[in-house]
C-alpha cells in the first residue's frame, strides 16, 4: 500500500496555545506540521513568522513543513531555515530568481518545495523537478483555511504524477486546500502522497485528531 503522509495545517489550530496544539497533532499521528506563513501582500492574510516557528520548535520533533506565501521571499529564506524549518516551500511568483532561491534553500540543508497555485501550470517548473524535493499543489487560492476544494486540480496532480513516473523522479506530491473525507481518496489516487489539512483535522468528529488523520489516510 502507498505510504500516505498527513501534514496538518496549524492555521486551523487554537493560536492562543499553538505549542499544545502541535503536541496534540504529534499524539494524533501527524507525519509533518504544516505551517502557513502569510504576509498580507502575496496573499490577503497575515499569520506568523520566524520567531513563532522558533518557539514552536521546542514542542515536537516532527518535521516543519513551512509554506511561505510571502513576497519577495528570497531575503527571508535564511530566517526561516534558522528558525527550524525542515521543508521550505515557495511560490515561483514570489521570487525574482527561482533557481537562486532553490539553491539557497539547498545550501541551508533544507528540503525544497515549490508550490503551484490553481492557475499555475506544471510546465513552469517541469525542468526543475529533478532539483526539488516536493511539489505543493494548491487546491484552493492561498490565503485562508476552510475554502472549497477546486476539482480541476485533480488533472494537474495526475499530470505531475505521470511526469514523476516517466522520469523516475523522487519528489513528493503534496496537495493543500479543502481536503476532506470525500475528496482525499481521489487526490491520493491521482498521485498525491502528502495531504495538508486544517479544517478537516481540527473540526471533524469534534476535533478527534487521531481519527481524522486515520480517516484521511485510509484508501
Ligand atoms: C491556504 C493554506 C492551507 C489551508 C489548509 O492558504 O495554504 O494550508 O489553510 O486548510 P484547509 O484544510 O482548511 O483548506
Ligand atoms: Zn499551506
Amino acid at each position: 500500500m502507498k505510504n500516505i503522509q498527513i501534514s496538518p495545517s496549524i492555521l486551523s489550530a487554537d493560536f492562543s496555545q499553538l505549542g499544545e496544539e502541535i503536541k496534540r497533532l504529534e499524539g494524533g499521528g501527524a507525519d509533518l506540521i504544516h505551517v502557513d506563513v502569510m504576509d498580507g501582500h502575496f496573499v490577503p492574510n497575515i499569520t506568523i513568522g520566524p520567531p513563532v516557528i522558533k518557539t514552536l520548535r521546542n514542542y515536537t520533533k516532527l518535521p516543519f513543513d513551512v509554506h511561505l506565501m510571502i513576497s519577495p521571499v528570497h531575503k527571508y529564506i535564511k530566517n526561516f531555515a534558522e528558525a527550524g524549518s525542515d521543508i521550505i516551500t515557495i511560490h515561483p511568483e514570489a521570487t525574482d530568481n527561482l533557481i537562486e532561491s532553490i539553491k539557497l534553500i539547498k545550501q541551508l540543508n533544507k528540503k525544497v518545495g515549490i508550490s503551484l497555485n490553481p492557475n499555475t501550470e506544471v510546465s513552469v517548473i517541469e525542468k526543475l523537478l529533478k532539483e526539488i524535493d516536493l511539489v505543493l499543489i494548491m487546491s484552493v487560492y492561498p490565503g485562508f483555511g476552510g475554502q472549497k476544494f477546486i476539482p480541476e486540480v485533480i488533472e494537474k496532480i495526475k499530470k505531475l504524477y505521470q511526469i514523476k513516473k516517466d522520469k523516475k523522479l523522487k519528489f513528493d506530491i503534496e496537495v493543500d486546500g479543502g481536503i476532506n473525507f470525500s475528496n482525499s481518496k481521489e487526490v491520493i489516487s491521482a498521485g498525491a502522497n502528502i495531504l495538508v489539512s486544517g479544517t478537516t483535522i481540527f473540526k471533524e468528529n469534534n476535533g478527534d485528531i487521531k481519527k481524522n488523520i486515520e480517516t484521511l489516510k485510509s484508501m
